[in-house]
Protein backbone atom coordinates (compact mmCIF):
# COMPACT_ATOMS: atom_id res chain seq x y z
CA UNK A 1 0.00 0.00 0.00
CA UNK A 2 1.61 3.49 -1.27
CA UNK A 3 2.02 5.69 1.20
CA UNK A 4 2.99 3.65 3.51
CA UNK A 5 3.41 6.78 5.74
CA UNK A 6 0.93 9.48 6.02
CA UNK A 7 1.44 12.34 8.49
CA UNK A 8 -1.71 13.99 7.28
CA UNK A 9 -3.31 11.48 10.34
CA UNK A 10 -2.25 13.81 12.62
CA UNK A 11 -3.79 16.79 11.29
CA UNK A 12 -7.50 15.58 10.98
CA UNK A 13 -8.99 17.22 13.42
CA UNK A 14 -9.04 20.14 16.13
CA UNK A 15 -8.38 17.81 18.79
CA UNK A 16 -5.91 15.65 17.11
CA UNK A 17 -3.74 19.26 16.14
CA UNK A 18 -4.39 20.64 19.76
CA UNK A 19 -2.75 17.12 21.38
CA UNK A 20 0.53 17.28 19.21
CA UNK A 21 0.90 20.99 18.78
CA UNK A 22 4.43 21.52 19.73
CA UNK A 23 4.67 25.44 20.28
CA UNK A 24 2.36 27.49 22.98
CA UNK A 25 2.18 31.32 22.95
CA UNK A 26 0.89 32.36 26.43
CA UNK A 27 0.43 35.84 27.85
CA UNK A 28 2.91 35.54 30.53
CA UNK A 29 4.97 35.10 28.14
CA UNK A 30 4.72 38.49 26.43
CA UNK A 31 6.29 41.76 27.12
CA UNK A 32 4.16 44.90 26.09
CA UNK A 33 6.53 48.19 25.15
CA UNK A 34 5.21 51.09 25.96
CA UNK A 35 5.92 55.29 25.73
CA UNK A 36 5.29 57.92 28.02
CA UNK A 37 5.99 61.35 26.92
CA UNK A 38 7.00 64.23 28.99
CA UNK A 39 4.44 66.87 29.26
CA UNK A 40 1.63 65.36 27.33
CA UNK A 41 -2.00 66.59 28.11
CA UNK A 42 -3.35 63.51 26.20
CA UNK A 43 -2.53 60.43 24.72
CA UNK A 44 -1.60 60.73 21.03
CA UNK A 45 -1.60 57.37 18.72
CA UNK A 46 1.86 57.37 16.99
CA UNK A 47 1.25 57.06 13.17
CA UNK A 48 3.41 54.99 12.00
CA UNK A 49 1.85 52.32 14.77
CA UNK A 50 -1.42 52.46 14.92
CA UNK A 51 -3.35 51.33 17.75
CA UNK A 52 0.17 52.07 19.87
CA UNK A 53 0.47 55.37 22.01
CA UNK A 54 2.55 57.93 23.84
CA UNK A 55 1.38 58.32 26.89
CA UNK A 56 1.11 60.86 29.61
CA UNK A 57 1.98 59.49 32.63
CA UNK A 58 -1.75 59.40 33.63
CA UNK A 59 -2.60 57.56 30.74
CA UNK A 60 0.21 55.11 31.16
CA UNK A 61 -0.45 54.29 34.55
CA UNK A 62 -4.39 53.42 33.24
CA UNK A 63 -2.94 51.53 30.50
CA UNK A 64 -0.50 49.46 32.45
CA UNK A 65 -2.94 48.13 34.75
CA UNK A 66 -4.96 46.95 32.19
CA UNK A 67 -2.11 45.33 30.73
CA UNK A 68 -1.43 43.79 33.80
CA UNK A 69 -5.05 42.40 34.50
CA UNK A 70 -5.25 40.74 30.90
CA UNK A 71 -2.22 38.66 31.99
CA UNK A 72 0.85 40.06 29.68
CA UNK A 73 4.73 38.94 31.53
CA UNK A 74 5.79 42.34 32.06
CA UNK A 75 6.65 46.03 30.92
CA UNK A 76 8.96 47.55 28.91
CA UNK A 77 9.11 51.61 29.28
CA UNK A 78 10.66 54.35 27.03
CA UNK A 79 10.49 57.74 27.58
CA UNK A 80 10.31 60.42 25.82
CA UNK A 81 11.51 63.86 26.63
CA UNK A 82 10.62 67.13 26.36
CA UNK A 83 14.21 68.44 26.21
CA UNK A 84 17.46 66.73 24.70
CA UNK A 85 21.36 67.55 24.81
CA UNK A 86 24.48 66.44 24.36
CA UNK A 87 24.91 63.60 26.68
CA UNK A 88 21.04 62.91 27.80
CA UNK A 89 20.96 64.41 30.50
CA UNK A 90 17.23 63.57 31.04
CA UNK A 91 18.06 59.93 31.53
CA UNK A 92 20.33 60.15 34.70
CA UNK A 93 17.91 62.49 36.46
CA UNK A 94 15.29 61.38 39.09
CA UNK A 95 12.93 63.70 37.85
CA UNK A 96 13.42 62.74 34.23
CA UNK A 97 9.88 61.37 32.35
CA UNK A 98 11.77 57.78 31.90
CA UNK A 99 12.47 57.49 35.53
CA UNK A 100 9.39 59.49 36.90
CA UNK A 101 7.01 57.12 35.13
CA UNK A 102 9.09 54.15 36.69
CA UNK A 103 8.18 54.88 39.57
CA UNK A 104 4.34 55.85 39.22
CA UNK A 105 4.51 52.12 37.69
CA UNK A 106 5.89 50.50 40.57
CA UNK A 107 3.89 52.57 43.19
CA UNK A 108 1.05 51.29 41.02
CA UNK A 109 1.73 47.64 40.17
CA UNK A 110 4.42 46.98 42.99
CA UNK A 111 5.73 43.25 42.24
CA UNK A 112 2.44 41.52 40.26
CA UNK A 113 4.34 42.29 37.08
CA UNK A 114 7.92 42.91 35.77
CA UNK A 115 8.79 46.81 35.36
CA UNK A 116 11.28 46.89 32.60
CA UNK A 117 12.75 50.22 31.55
CA UNK A 118 14.95 50.69 27.94
CA UNK A 119 18.36 51.72 29.28
CA UNK A 120 19.75 53.24 26.60
CA UNK A 121 20.61 57.51 25.62
CA UNK A 122 18.91 57.44 21.88
CA UNK A 123 16.02 59.11 23.58
CA UNK A 124 17.37 61.35 25.39
CA UNK A 125 20.82 63.24 23.94
CA UNK A 126 19.61 65.88 20.60
CA UNK A 127 22.47 64.06 18.26
CA UNK A 128 19.90 60.66 18.44
CA UNK A 129 22.98 58.23 19.32
CA UNK A 130 22.81 55.99 21.95
CA UNK A 131 26.06 57.34 23.77
CA UNK A 132 27.88 60.23 24.07
CA UNK A 133 30.26 62.29 20.98
CA UNK A 134 33.74 62.28 21.00
CA UNK A 135 34.51 65.71 19.93
CA UNK A 136 34.57 64.70 16.24
CA UNK A 137 31.31 63.13 16.26
CA UNK A 138 31.71 59.40 16.99
CA UNK A 139 30.38 57.10 19.78
CA UNK A 140 32.42 56.99 22.60
CA UNK A 141 32.11 53.91 23.71
CA UNK A 142 34.07 53.79 27.63
CA UNK A 143 32.32 57.56 28.65
CA UNK A 144 29.27 56.42 27.65
CA UNK A 145 29.07 53.25 30.10
CA UNK A 146 29.99 56.11 32.61
CA UNK A 147 26.55 57.27 31.65
CA UNK A 148 24.86 53.72 31.07
CA UNK A 149 26.15 52.87 34.94
CA UNK A 150 24.23 56.19 36.00
CA UNK A 151 21.11 55.60 34.29
CA UNK A 152 20.40 51.99 35.19
CA UNK A 153 20.95 52.90 39.18
CA UNK A 154 18.40 56.16 38.78
CA UNK A 155 16.06 53.32 37.05
CA UNK A 156 16.54 50.68 39.75
CA UNK A 157 15.85 53.37 42.29
CA UNK A 158 12.93 54.39 40.38
CA UNK A 159 11.69 50.89 40.94
CA UNK A 160 12.60 49.02 37.41
CA UNK A 161 12.94 45.45 37.88
CA UNK A 162 14.82 44.95 35.12
CA UNK A 163 17.04 47.15 33.06
CA UNK A 164 17.34 46.66 29.43
CA UNK A 165 20.43 48.19 28.08
CA UNK A 166 19.86 48.27 24.54
CA UNK A 167 22.85 50.71 23.31
CA UNK A 168 25.18 47.80 21.86
CA UNK A 169 28.55 49.51 23.58
CA UNK A 170 31.40 46.42 23.92
CA UNK A 171 31.31 46.17 28.05
CA UNK A 172 28.03 47.71 28.73
CA UNK A 173 26.93 44.57 30.72
CA UNK A 174 29.46 44.59 32.82
CA UNK A 175 29.90 48.05 33.30
CA UNK A 176 26.19 48.03 34.46
CA UNK A 177 26.19 44.90 36.63
CA UNK A 178 29.01 46.71 38.97
CA UNK A 179 27.18 50.14 39.17
CA UNK A 180 23.80 48.31 40.65
CA UNK A 181 25.63 46.14 42.45
CA UNK A 182 28.02 49.05 44.09
CA UNK A 183 24.98 50.66 44.77
CA UNK A 184 23.41 47.72 46.47
CA UNK A 185 20.72 47.09 43.78
CA UNK A 186 22.21 43.40 43.47
CA UNK A 187 19.00 41.84 42.84
CA UNK A 188 17.97 44.27 39.61
CA UNK A 189 18.02 41.96 36.55
CA UNK A 190 19.37 42.79 33.20
CA UNK A 191 18.08 42.21 29.86
CA UNK A 192 20.72 42.63 27.69
CA UNK A 193 20.21 43.44 23.91
CA UNK A 194 22.47 41.16 23.19
CA UNK A 195 22.06 40.53 19.51
CA UNK A 196 21.06 43.95 18.20
CA UNK A 197 21.05 44.52 14.39
CA UNK A 198 21.13 47.72 12.67
CA UNK A 199 17.72 47.28 10.95
CA UNK A 200 15.31 49.38 8.85
CA UNK A 201 12.12 48.41 10.40
CA UNK A 202 13.08 50.73 13.02
CA UNK A 203 11.43 53.61 11.47
CA UNK A 204 8.29 53.38 13.36
CA UNK A 205 9.73 53.85 16.95
CA UNK A 206 11.84 56.62 15.67
CA UNK A 207 8.21 58.29 15.31
CA UNK A 208 7.37 57.01 18.50
CA UNK A 209 10.56 58.61 20.74
CA UNK A 210 11.01 61.53 18.11
CA UNK A 211 14.36 60.32 17.40
CA UNK A 212 16.63 63.19 16.62
CA UNK A 213 18.97 60.88 14.30
CA UNK A 214 20.64 61.38 11.18
CA UNK A 215 22.55 59.12 9.97
CA UNK A 216 22.82 55.45 11.41
CA UNK A 217 23.93 52.85 14.09
CA UNK A 218 25.84 50.85 11.88
CA UNK A 219 29.22 50.93 14.16
CA UNK A 220 27.54 49.70 16.95
CA UNK A 221 25.00 47.89 16.24
CA UNK A 222 25.41 44.43 13.89
CA UNK A 223 25.16 43.91 10.51
CA UNK A 224 21.88 41.97 9.01
CA UNK A 225 24.55 39.65 7.54
CA UNK A 226 26.33 38.08 10.19
CA UNK A 227 24.74 35.21 12.47
CA UNK A 228 28.52 34.33 14.29
CA UNK A 229 29.06 37.80 15.46
CA UNK A 230 25.59 37.19 17.67
CA UNK A 231 26.99 34.15 19.47
CA UNK A 232 30.09 35.93 20.67
CA UNK A 233 27.78 38.77 21.68
CA UNK A 234 25.43 37.20 23.62
CA UNK A 235 28.91 34.82 25.11
CA UNK A 236 30.20 38.40 26.24
CA UNK A 237 26.83 39.13 27.68
CA UNK A 238 26.76 35.85 29.76
CA UNK A 239 30.11 36.17 31.03
CA UNK A 240 29.52 39.63 31.99
CA UNK A 241 26.27 38.76 33.63
CA UNK A 242 23.22 39.10 31.68
CA UNK A 243 20.10 37.61 33.26
CA UNK A 244 18.37 37.41 30.25
CA UNK A 245 19.51 37.97 26.28
CA UNK A 246 17.91 39.43 23.65
CA UNK A 247 17.70 39.08 19.59
CA UNK A 248 16.61 41.60 17.78
CA UNK A 249 14.51 42.17 15.16
CA UNK A 250 12.73 39.38 15.74
CA UNK A 251 10.98 37.80 12.71
CA UNK A 252 14.06 38.39 10.16
CA UNK A 253 16.46 36.73 12.53
CA UNK A 254 14.41 33.51 13.51
CA UNK A 255 17.92 31.45 12.90
CA UNK A 256 20.07 33.45 15.56
CA UNK A 257 17.06 33.34 17.98
CA UNK A 258 17.55 29.44 17.53
CA UNK A 259 21.39 29.80 17.13
CA UNK A 260 21.01 31.77 20.60
CA UNK A 261 19.29 29.49 22.30
CA UNK A 262 21.08 26.88 21.64
CA UNK A 263 23.96 28.62 23.33
CA UNK A 264 22.66 30.54 26.58
CA UNK A 265 21.59 28.85 30.03
CA UNK A 266 19.43 32.08 30.76
CA UNK A 267 16.35 32.51 29.35
CA UNK A 268 16.26 33.89 25.57
CA UNK A 269 14.14 37.17 24.63
CA UNK A 270 13.02 38.39 21.17
CA UNK A 271 11.71 41.93 20.27
CA UNK A 272 8.92 41.86 17.67
CA UNK A 273 9.79 45.55 17.04
CA UNK A 274 8.20 48.58 15.88
CA UNK A 275 8.47 47.77 11.55
CA UNK A 276 7.39 44.30 12.40
CA UNK A 277 4.08 45.41 14.00
CA UNK A 278 4.11 48.22 11.44
CA UNK A 279 4.00 45.98 8.06
CA UNK A 280 1.27 43.47 9.72
CA UNK A 281 -0.83 46.78 10.83
CA UNK A 282 -0.52 48.26 7.21
CA UNK A 283 -1.56 44.77 4.77
CA UNK A 284 -4.30 44.02 7.54
CA UNK A 285 -5.95 47.40 6.91
CA UNK A 286 -5.63 46.49 3.13
CA UNK A 287 -7.37 43.39 3.81
CA UNK A 288 -4.71 42.09 2.49
CA UNK A 289 -4.31 39.39 5.35
CA UNK A 290 -6.17 38.04 8.59
CA UNK A 291 -4.68 40.18 11.37
CA UNK A 292 -5.13 38.09 14.22
CA UNK A 293 -3.93 34.87 12.22
CA UNK A 294 -0.90 36.65 11.19
CA UNK A 295 0.14 38.20 14.69
CA UNK A 296 -0.44 34.69 16.45
CA UNK A 297 1.65 33.39 13.37
CA UNK A 298 3.88 35.18 14.09
CA UNK A 299 4.34 35.02 17.85
CA UNK A 300 4.55 31.50 17.20
CA UNK A 301 7.38 31.06 15.31
CA UNK A 302 9.57 33.42 17.39
CA UNK A 303 8.27 30.64 20.37
CA UNK A 304 9.43 28.03 18.20
CA UNK A 305 12.56 29.68 17.41
CA UNK A 306 13.54 29.65 21.18
CA UNK A 307 12.12 32.41 22.39
CA UNK A 308 10.86 32.09 26.10
CA UNK A 309 9.83 35.75 26.03
CA UNK A 310 8.67 38.14 23.34
CA UNK A 311 8.11 41.88 23.40
CA UNK A 312 5.44 42.65 21.56
CA UNK A 313 3.30 45.54 20.60
CA UNK A 314 0.45 43.23 20.35
CA UNK A 315 0.82 41.72 24.14
CA UNK A 316 -2.73 42.74 25.33
CA UNK A 317 -4.54 41.71 22.27
CA UNK A 318 -2.90 38.47 21.83
CA UNK A 319 -2.97 37.60 25.40
CA UNK A 320 -7.30 38.59 25.04
CA UNK A 321 -7.05 36.13 21.70
CA UNK A 322 -5.10 33.76 23.41
CA UNK A 323 -7.21 33.38 26.79
CA UNK A 324 -10.84 33.04 24.73
CA UNK A 325 -8.94 30.02 22.82
CA UNK A 326 -9.27 27.99 25.53
C1 LIG B 1 17.16 52.06 21.52
C2 LIG B 1 16.03 51.20 21.06
C3 LIG B 1 15.47 51.15 19.79
C4 LIG B 1 14.42 50.23 19.85
C5 LIG B 1 14.37 49.75 21.15
N1 LIG B 1 15.39 50.35 21.88
C6 LIG B 1 15.74 51.95 18.57
C7 LIG B 1 17.01 51.90 17.85
O1 LIG B 1 17.95 51.18 18.18
O2 LIG B 1 17.12 52.66 16.87
C8 LIG B 1 13.54 49.85 18.70
C9 LIG B 1 12.27 49.16 19.05
C10 LIG B 1 11.31 49.09 17.92
O3 LIG B 1 11.63 49.41 16.76
O4 LIG B 1 10.16 48.67 18.17
N2 LIG B 1 16.81 52.79 22.66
Amino acid sequence: MFPAHRPRRLRTTPAMRRLVSETTVEPRQLVLPMFVKEGARQPAEIKSMPGVHQHTRESLRKAAVEAVQAGVGGIMLFGVPAERDAVGSGATDPDGILNAALADLRAELGDSTVLMSDCCLDEFTDHGHCGVLTPDGAVDNDATLEVYGEMAVAQARAGAHVVGPSGMMDGQIGFIRTALDEAGFTDTGILAYSAKYASALYGPFRDAVESQLSGDRKTYQQDPANAREALREATLDLAEGADMVMVKPALPYLDVIKDVAALATVPVAAYQISGEYAMVEAAARNGWIDRERTVLETLTSIRRAGAAVVLTYWAVEAAGWLGARD
